[in-house]
């Protein structure tokens, strides 16, 4: 093989598109990855404001992994910017981008990253990776020299990582990619688990999908909090009592049959999925962090270290309220049922009416009064073994 020394060409298009980039990065053909079998593969697949950040510390937490919080931010980011294609030849482009990100990341070639980052890295070295504080990887040796152990030791490391840790240097983050077992990505940008069954058959990776999900009602009031632009007609809806006539239901509408769609192939269980799909309930996680922690490692054939441990101990519990809103530190239990005492009655039922299919599914139960909303002992998740 030409890029992946030890490997077969299996697509050989796949191949020739990424030996044509490779010329454009001097050095960067030398670069000879570890073969399928050294490493594993796990992606933390999820949508907006469904616990993926919590989730992912699952994975930053541990010594042996690798792990990356939204790589693909960069690819959608470029393309943004290309509106001459028609729509569905422009959302084709764009998932064969995310695929080979992922597939270049998964890897080990971080480089491949150049490609998307806004300014272009110079001497393969970035300040622009996006959240790279969020892995912990990125902000400790080698990769990060800058930070002193007493700084390393201040939590999270989302406080410090980009102050004390030099421009992220792509080429030393592959290699510490590399020196690593497991390479985990969490992505709230593929739309469907189906789209990724090219990598999940391509025989240089071996991949595992974790599927989070949440009931869609908690999503919407937790973007709803943190999008304030975007769901700006929610909230006055839920402020008035009263949908505005130019209410915009497609977005959630999508978000629902995307998770629904999703949750029905990976029950469902083909072939190529087999033995390589987790669902998982926010909530469960929430409420269990442990239990849920030990079945997630128990599906990737990993041992639970007791950094994960740590970590889980140290965040689950926390009484401090935190104004990051994508922060991971909070007691996952209180703030679980908050969106029962946030949202509107009308905007409760307008949800369980989009999304009443996707509820069955994942044993999220409706409500039928505003009294039923707000009683917080009445359980609306039922238990499931997924
Ligand atoms: C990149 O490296 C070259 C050679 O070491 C150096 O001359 C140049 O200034 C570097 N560019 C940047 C932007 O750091
Ligand atoms: C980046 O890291 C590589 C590998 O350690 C090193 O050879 C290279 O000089 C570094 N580049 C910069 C700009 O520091
Ligand atoms: C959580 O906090 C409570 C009260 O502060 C304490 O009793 C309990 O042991 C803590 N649990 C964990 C898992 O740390
Ligand atoms: C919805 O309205 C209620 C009552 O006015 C308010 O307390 C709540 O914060 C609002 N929820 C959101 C998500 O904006
Ligand atoms: C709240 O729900 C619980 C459990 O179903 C029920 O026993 C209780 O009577 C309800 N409280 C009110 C005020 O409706």
């Amino acid at each position: 093989g030409f890029f992946f020394v030890n490997q077969v060409c299996l697509t050989c298009l796949l191949s020739i598109d990424i030996a044509i980039k490779t010329t454009e990065y001097d050095g960067l053909h030398l670069y000879s990855g570890p073969t399928a079998t050294s490493q594993k593969h796990i992606l933390l697949f999820s949508q907006t404001r469904s616990g993926s950040s919590f989730t992912g510390q699952l994975f930053n937490q541990h010594p042996k992994i690798f792990y990356m919080f939204e790589p693909l931010y960069h690819v959608q980011q470029i393309f943004i910017d290309v509106s001459t294609l028609h729509q569905e030849a422009w959302g084709r482009a764009l998932l064969g981008a995310y695929r080979d990100l992922l597939l270049n990341l998964y890897t080990c070639n971080l480089n491949f990253m150049e490609d998307y980052i806004q300014p272009k890295p110079q001497n393969h070295t970035t300040t622009s990776f996006f959240r790279r504080s969020s892995s912990h990887a990125l902000c400790s040796p080698p990769v990060c020299l800058g930070a002193s152990k007493k700084n390393r030791e201040r939590k999270p490391e989302e406080v410090w990582c980009n102050q004390k840790c030099q421009p992220l240097n792509l080429t030393l983050a592959s290699l510490a990619c590399q020196s690593r077992s497991h390479v985990a990505i969490k992505t709230v940008r593929i739309p469907l688990i189906k789209d990724l069954r090219t990598l999940i058959e391509d025989p240089r990776l071996d991949l595992k999908i974790v599927h989070l999900v949440r009931d869609p009602r908690a999503i919407l009031a937790s973007r709803m909090a943190t999008f304030t632009n975007q769901y700006r007609a929610w909230k006055i809806w839920n402020a008035t009592n009263k949908q505005p006539h130019y209410m915009d239901l497609s977005v959630i509408d999508r978000m629902c049959k995307d998770m629904e769609y999703s949750v029905l192939t990976g029950l469902q269980s083909p072939g190529w999925l087999s033995g390589r799909y987790l669902l998982v309930r926010y909530e469960d996680l929430a409420l269990n962090p442990e239990v849920k922690a030990r079945e997630i490692y128990r599906f990737l054939g990993l041992d639970l270290d007791t950094k994960v441990l740590t970590w889980i101990a140290q965040n689950t519990n926390s009484t401090k309220k935190s104004n990051n809103k994508f922060s991971t530190s909070r007691d996952s239990k209180a703030t679980l049922q908050s969106w029962r005492l946030r949202l509107g009655f009308d905007i409760v039922k307008t949800m369980q009416n989009l999304c009443g299919t996707s509820f069955a599914l994942m044993g999220y139960r409706n409500v039928e009064s505003v009294t039923e909303l707000r009683n917080l002992t009445l359980r609306l998740v039922e238990p499931r073994i997924f």
